[in-house]
């Protein structure tokens, strides 16, 4: 079935002709927010090993500032006039080919969770910069707040590859 992205009213300045740009970019980016919030769940879920009592509660962390990423970013998308996509049948069909070989490996060590957890979060970081770059003079609103849940990323990511850095890893 096709999806319909129609731009209802709304009351801000941005001109309707180009709100859908930044909302289908928004849209392909809260996609990718959700795709990682559900890996950060799965490695806390499978955390094994030395580490546990360091990776465990951090993936809770990481998880708590995606939730928030995620609203923040799905009511700008509605801000901007357009319909959220993040039903199952649309994250399946976008998510499916993408991430499913890697993330739903169960034979996985901590290592390996971390090293795709890290990996994953380093591509979404790199989606943020692209639309910071692209449309932070026309659309600085969404901009900033891919900056706010952008500079929350990147510290988590920190923290993360400390892990991955560490002696006790199995
Ligand atoms: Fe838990």
């Amino acid at each position: 079935m096709k999806i319909r992205f129609i731009k209802s009213a709304t009351v801000n300045y941005i001109d309707p002709t180009t709100a859908i740009r930044y909302a289908e970019e928004l849209g392909s980016i809260l996609t990718r927010v959700i795709a990682y919030t559900m890996q950060i769940r799965q490695a806390h879920w499978c955390t094994k090993g030395m580490s546990f009592s360091g990776v465990h509660p951090l993936y809770d962390e990481v998880y708590e500032h995606l939730a928030d990423a995620q609203d923040l970013i799905a009511e700008r998308i509605v801000q901007l006039g357009f319909p959220t996509r993040a039903s199952y049948d649309h994250l399946a069909k976008i998510l499916g080919q993408t991430y499913c070989a890697d993330t739903l490996n169960v034979g996985f060590g901590e290592k390996e969770y971390l090293d795709i957890t890290v990996r994953m979060g380093q591509e979404l970081s790199g989606a943020f910069h692209t639309f910071i770059e692209s449309f932070a003079k026309e659309e600085n609103i969404s901009a900033d707040i891919l900056i706010e849940v952008g500079r929350q990323l990147d510290k988590d990511l920190w923290k993360l590859q400390a892990h991955l850095e560490g002696p006790k890893l199995n």
